[in-house]
């Protein structure tokens, strides 16, 4: 057996003792929730949680909830030998690598819905896809009993609805953010991005390029939000063959469209653009 892998526990009640345990310890637990496929972004999320927590779990977990029937999960890609050996280098201590049949077994009917946050962007184009994010990560975070748990802005929605989950029902955690990892042209690290084509590939950075121009945009003094979405769009259509799914500017607190960017707010410009059947989403919060 490859050493590595007497750090993997599979088993949820096991990994719940284990984390009881560290806790009855006094030790700080560190959470990276994760689909596995690992990559510098993961990796860096990993490594932050290294730096606040003592016990560093990183769970691995390809959520069948969260998919849509139309989705990529048969093709989500998967290498655990992999995973174990990049999360160990990174600083992760345990991984907890459950089947689904564990965290899902059968009669399983029970979920958390987060509401309004989780309905524009996102949550408009994948329907179901947040009620399946909360279900797992509610459940990991009772699994895995962390003191803090670590997510990537990569999913800036992501982060809004889990911190809005982790408030409303008071789990013990807190939530700490990593800003997104690029590839050096600008486009985001994604597990995603091993599906582009050459030529796909090469047109992908225009998404972190129309993202910069609307920021330049507002931080110019344009407040139009219209005007903004109107540049990045353009920008996106003409140089590149990918479909714009949506290109938003909303605020950063609720996600609600925005109207007029008015100083002294956080907005969070975002988008998702189909390059066949890849979708890529990006965003960047700014702070005018
Ligand atoms: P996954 O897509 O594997 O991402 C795991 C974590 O890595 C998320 O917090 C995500 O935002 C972060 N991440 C991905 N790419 C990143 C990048 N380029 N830079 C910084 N962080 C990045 O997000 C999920 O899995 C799932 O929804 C999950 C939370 C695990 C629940 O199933």
């Amino acid at each position: 057996m490859n050493q590595d892998l007497s750090r993997v526990t599979t088993v949820s009640a096991a990994m719940q003792q284990a984390a009881l345990a560290y806790r009855a310890a006094g030790r700080k637990i560190g959470v990276v929730p994760t689909m596995g496929a690992l990559h510098d972004g993961h990796l860096a999320l990993i490594r932050r949680a290294r730096e606040l927590a003592d016990v560093v779990v990183t769970t691995i977990f390809v959520n069948p909830l969260q998919f849509g029937k139309s989705e990529d999960l048969s093709r989500y890609p998967r290498n655990l030998d992999k995973d174990v050996q990049l999360a160990t280098a990174a600083g992760s201590d345990l991984i907890f690598a459950p089947p689904e049949n564990d965290v899902y077994p059968a009669g399983f009917s029970t979920h958390v819905e987060v509401e309004g946050v989780t309905e524009p962007l996102e949550g408009r184009s994948r329907p179901g896809h947040f009620r399946g994010v909360t279900t797992i990560v509610a459940k990991l975070l009772q699994i895995v009993q962390p003191h803090v748990a670590v997510f990537g802005q990569k999913d800036a929605q992501q982060v809004v609805v889990v911190k809005k989950m982790v408030r409303d029902l008071c789990f013990p955690v807190e939530i700490v953010i990593v800003p997104t990892v690029r590839e050096p042209d600008g486009l985001a690290l994604s597990s995603r991005n091993v599906y582009l084509s050459p030529s796909q590939r090469s047109e992908a950075p225009v998404l972190y390029q129309a993202l910069q121009l609307g920021e330049r945009l507002l931080r110019g003094g344009e407040r139009s939000c219209d005007a903004v979405r109107r540049k990045m769009r353009d920008l996106i259509t003409s140089r590149s063959s990918g479909e714009i799914d949506y290109v938003s500017i909303a605020n950063g607190l609720n996600l609600q469209e925005a109207t007029e960017a008015d100083p002294g707010h956080p907005f969070l410009l975002s988008l998702a653009v189909r390059f066949g059947s890849t979708r890529l989403i990006d965003n960047i919060p700014v702070m005018l």
